[in-house]
C-alpha cells in the first residue's frame, strides 16, 4: 500500500524519484506527488491525482530541479484521492514528508496541533507528522532529534521520510510498521518502502528495522534503534534484476507474471533435493529438529496466499501425519484461541509484509507456539526475519495486483513442507520419491497448460455481459475454485463465489439460471464421479457450465457446457495445474471488460495497514 521514494544526490532526482514511483505503482496509485529542494533551498512540489504518469506530466510542463526530493503514491485511507490529500505534507512551507501507514492517534494529535495555530489542509492522518516535526525543531537542535521525539508521540504504523528546506543536505527516515530499505549509491544515497523502486541507480540495499529513525546524507546513514543507539544494519547486494520491473513483450504484468510460472516453480524447485530426497536446509537451519518435535500445523494468511494454505491443509493431514488448522490472520489476531501442544505457526505471504499475518505471527509467538515458519517470496521481509525458520519461494518480483506465481510457487513450497514434515512422522522413501517425481514434471505441465491460452481466450465473450459466477470444485480442488473466483473478482468486478460443489444443494443451487455462469475444476481424481453429479444438478437447473477438465474424464462439449480439456497430471500436483486456466480465465474476462487488470481499483498490493 502506498509506496515511497526519496534521494540524496548531487544531481537532479525528479526523474529518479518518478521512475522510482512508477516502478511502486502497483502498490497504490489514486494520487501522488514530488517535493523537492533546489539549490536556493525552495521547497517545491507537484501533486496529481490519478496515476503516477499524470504527475510525470505535470513536471515535464514544470521541471523541479534539486537534488534532495521525496515522492509518493497513495492508497487513500483516510481522506479521499485528492490533490490535497495526496503527499508529500508540507508544515510551514519547510518541512516536507511522506508517510506510508496508518497513525492511529491523529485525531488527538490534530486537535493539539491545531491548538497550536497549526492549519490542516488535508484530511489525512499524515499531515499531523508534518506539523509536529516542524513544532518539535522548536525545541531540538536539528531535524533527527526533532523526528525522534516526534515519533515517540506516533500511535500505528509509520514508514516516513521527512525532509527540511534548510539543511537540504540530508533526509530523515524512520520505520515502525511499514518497511523501509535504504538503497546506497556512489556520493548518493537513497530510501524506498520496497527496494524494486531503487533498482535503477543502487544494487546495494539495508533494510531499516522496526523502531530505526536514520539519517541519511550523501556519503553517510547513520542509523539509531528505538532507544536512540547507534546500529548498524547490515547492507547486502540484491540478486532482483534491473528489469524485473518490466513488462516485456506483455500487455499486462499479470500476463507476464502467468507465462513465468513453469520458470519461477524450477527456480523454487532448484537446488532443494539431493538424492532423490528433499534437503530439509531449505527451511532453515534447525527445521530438522523442529519439524521432528512438531504435532500440529497452524497455517495464518490473507487472501490468494490462504488459498494456498487451505490445499497444505489437505496436503499435510492426508500425507504428513500431522494435523493442521489454517485461519485467516485478520480473524486469528483477534479471537482466543487454543494452543495445541508442539504446533508449529506457518504464515504464508508473497509480500512478507502483510500487516494482519505480521501481527498474527507476533500473538502467535506470545501464545507460545513451539516455532514459526514463513513461506515467502521477498527476502529480508518482516515476516521472514521474525520467524525461526523461512521458505523462500523464488518466483521474482510480482508486479501485478493479483498474485499469480507467488500463488503456484507457494503451493511448491507448501508440497515441500508436507515433504520435510512427514520425513520426520513416518512417510515412506516410497511416498516421498512419488511426490518428487510429480513435482519434477509440474514446470512442463504448467507449459502444457498454458498452451490453452486461445481456447481459454474465446470462452471470455460469454462473461462479457454476466454479474455473477460460480466456482465449483472438491477437496483440494476447492481452495482452487475460490482462488480462482477471487481473481474473477478482483480484476473483471465479476461477482463470483466458490463452492465445495458438495455443499451446492445446501442453498446455492437456488442462484443457479442461464445467467450465472458455473465454473468448475475437474481433474480425474478418486472425487470425479461425485463431482460428475454436482454437474447433472447445475445441468438439471438450467445452468451454463465451463469444465476444467481431465482429458481422460470424459467430459464432451454440448449445450449446456463447454469443457476446456487439460492434460492429464498426477493427483498431487493437480491443485497447481488447475490454477493457471483458471488465472487465464480472469485475465481475459477482463481484457473484455475493459478493467484495469494490473492495477483493479480499490486494491494495492502489499496490504501493510489493517
Ligand atoms: C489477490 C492477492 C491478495 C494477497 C493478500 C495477501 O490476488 O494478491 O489477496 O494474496 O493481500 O498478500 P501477501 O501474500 O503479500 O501476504
Amino acid at each position: 500500500m502506498c509506496g515511497i521514494v526519496g534521494a540524496v544526490a548531487q544531481r537532479d532526482v525528479a526523474d529518479i524519484l518518478v521512475e522510482g514511483l512508477k516502478r511502486l505503482e502497483y502498490r497504490g496509485y489514486d494520487s501522488s506527488g514530488v517535493a523537492i529542494i533546489n539549490s536556493d533551498k525552495q521547497l517545491q512540489r507537484l501533486r496529481r491525482v490519478g496515476k503516477v504518469q499524470a504527475l510525470a506530466d505535470a513536471i515535464a510542463q514544470q521541471p523541479l530541479s534539486g537534488g534532495t526530493g521525496i515522492a509518493h503514491t497513495r492508497w487513500a485511507t483516510h481522506g479521499v484521492p485528492s490533490e490535497a490529500n495526496a503527499h508529500p505534507h508540507i508544515s510551514s512551507d519547510n518541512i516536507a514528508i511522506v508517510h506510508n501507514g496508518i497513525i492511529e492517534n491523529h485525531e488527538k494529535l490534530r486537535t493539539q496541533l491545531q491548538a497550536l495555530g497549526y492549519i490542516f489542509t488535508s484530511e489525512t492522518d499524515t499531515e499531523v507528522i508534518a506539523h509536529l516535526v516542524h513544532h518539535e525543531m522548536k525545541s531540538h537542535a536539528n531535524l533527527l532529534t526533532a523526528v525522534q521525539a516526534t515519533v515517540k508521540q506516533l500511535e500505528g504504523a509509520y514508514g516516513t521520510v521527512i525532509t527540511d528546506k534548510n539543511t537540504p543536505e540530508k533526509m530523515i527516515v524512520a520505520r515502525s510498521g511499514s518497511p523501509l530499505v535504504i538503497g546506497f549509491g556512489l556520493g548518493e544515497n537513497f530510501i524506498a518502502s520496497d527496494m524494486m523502486a531503487l533498482l535503477p541507480v543502487t544494487r546495494k540495499f539495508a533494510f531499516l528495522e522496526e523502531g530505526d529513525v536514520a539519517e541519511i546524507t550523501r556519503h553517510d546513514v547513520n542509523i539509531f534503534d528505538t532507544h536512540g543507539t547507534p546500529v548498524e544494519r547490515e547492507a547486502k547486494e540484491s540478486e532482483v534484476s534491473h528489469d524485473a520491473g518490466d513488462k516485456g513483450e506483455y500487455r499486462h504484468y499479470m500476463l507476464k507474471e502467468t507465462y513465468e510460472q513453469p520458470t519461477a516453480i524450477r527456480n523454487t524447485l532448484d537446488g532443494r533435493f539431493l538424492n532423490n530426497k528433499l534437503s530439509i536446509d531449505s527451511f532453515g537451519k534447525n527445521a530438522q529438529a523442529i519439524f521432528k518435535d512438531i504435532e500440529h500445523v497452524q497455517i495464518i494468511a490473507c487472501g490468494t496466499s490462504y488459498h494456498s494454505g487451505m490445499v497444505a491443509r489437505y496436503w499435510l493431514e492426508a500425507l504428513s501425519g500431522v494435523s493442521c488448522n489454517i485461519e485467516i490472520a485478520s480473524e486469528f489476531r483477534y479471537r482466543k484461541s487454543f494452543v495445541p501442544k508442539n504446533a508449529l505457526i506457518v504464515t504464508i505471504s508473497q509480500s512478507g509484509e502483510t500487516a494482519d499475518t505480521l501481527a498474527a505471527l507476533r500473538l502467535a509467538k506470545e501464545l507460545g507456539y513451539s516455532a514459526s515458519l514463513a513461506i515467502c517470496n521477498v527476502p529480508g521481509s518482516s515476516l521472514v526475519r521474525e520467524s525461526d525458520l523461512a521458505f523462500m519461494t523464488k518466483a521474482g518480483a510480482e508486479i501485478g495486483v493479483a498474485s499469480t506465481k507467488a500463488f503456484t510457487t507457494q503451493l511448491v513450497g507448501l508440497l515441500m513442507l508436507t515433504l520435510a514434515i512427514g520425513a520426520q512422522h513416518g512417510m515412506t522413501a516410497e511416498q516421498e520419491s512419488c511426490i518428487i517425481k510429480s513435482l519434477m514434471t509440474l514446470p512442463n505441465k504448467l507449459e502444457e497448460v498454458l498452451a490453452l491460452a486461445g481456447s481459454i481466450e474465446d470462452l471470455a465473450e460469454d462473461f462479457a455481459d454476466k454479474h455473477h459466477s460460480l466456482f465449483l470444485g472438491r477437496g483440494d480442488q476447492y481452495p482452487i475454485a475460490m482462488e480462482g473466483a477471487l481473481k474473477l473478482k478482483e480484476i473483471s468486478y465479476i461477482h463470483a463465489e466458490a463452492y465445495a460443489a458438495g455443499e451446492l444443494k445446501h442453498g446455492p443451487l437456488a442462484l443457479i439460471d442461464a445467467e450465472m455462469p458455473v465454473i468448475v475444476v475437474a481433474p480425474r481424481n478418486d472425487l470425479i464421479e461425485k463431482l460428475k453429479s454436482n454437474i447433472e444438478e447445475v445441468r438439471a437447473r438450467g445452468g451454463l457450465m465451463y469444465v476444467f477438465a481431465d482429458v481422460d474424464a470424459k467430459f464432451a462439449s454440448d449445450d449446456t457446457m463447454k469443457v476446456i480439456n487439460v492434460p492429464h497430471c498426477d493427483d498431487i500436483i493437480a491443485p497447481i495445474v488447475y490454477t493457471l486456466p483458471l488465472q487465464l480465465l480472469s485475465y481475459y474476462v477482463a481484457i473484455i471488460k475493459g478493467t484495469d487488470v494490473d492495477q483493479p481499483r480499490n486494491l494495492a498490493k502489499s496490504v501493510t495497514v489493517e
